[in-house]
């Protein structure tokens, strides 16, 4: 006699927030298959969104580094954030409003036993977003600054690495709950 004993999945983030039993859907539509022919049409475009915003918040920590450990002058450091900077915190908080304004509550409606895992989303994104507004305020004394500001790279470079580890937490939980969706719609 077979027993059918429900498989196990797991968040795929060692940090997450998710609970297991949110993942039901990952039963259909695994990580492993989110980029098959089959589902990538659905899947791929909120996916490369997700890779251009790790792209970015990688582009401005390694500009960052690279003052800290000397690789890179003041002049060259200040434009390089700037202009990253401007173009992360944009395109976030539209991503954000779009997540919070359409998708989430359309796939709350849709799949209420996710009622307390998008909670989880949208607190990251209240969370999130404390954060770019230190960020971008951090950025305007940058803007400001006429003369190297150790102490200024310093908080930019530890409020990057706290948008980072927020970013890619949530991220990565965001798509355990949303790609499985898309997929399967
Ligand atoms: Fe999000
Ligand atoms: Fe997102």
């Amino acid at each position: 006699m077979s027993t059918n004993i429900p498989a196990l999945h797991l968040p795929r983030h060692a940090d997450s927030l998710l609970s297991a039993e949110w993942l039901f859907l990952h039963d259909h539509l695994p990580p492993d298959d989110w980029f098959n022919p089959d589902y990538a049409y659905k899947t791929s475009t909120w996916l490369a969104m997700h890779s251009r915003i790790q792209q970015r918040q990688g582009r401005l920590q390694q500009t960052s580094n690279a003052y800290q450990d000397n690789r890179l002058d003041w002049a060259n450091y200040k434009s390089q954030t700037l202009r990253q900077l401007s173009s992360h915190i944009d395109h976030l908080h539209g991503h954000h409003s779009i997540e919070d304004g359409q998708y989430f509550p359309r796939f709350v409606r849709n799949y209420p036993r996710l009622t307390a895992g998008f909670a989880i989303l949208d607190n990251d994104h209240h969370t999130l977003n404390a954060a770019l507004h230190d960020l971008q305020q951090s950025g305007r004394a940058l803007y400001r600054a006429t003369l190297e500001d150790q102490r200024l790279a310093d908080t930019l470079h530890q409020q990057l690495g706290q948008v980072g580890t927020l970013l890619s937490r949530h991220l990565s939980d965001e798509e355990d709950l949303v790609i499985p969706i898309l997929g399967l719609n």
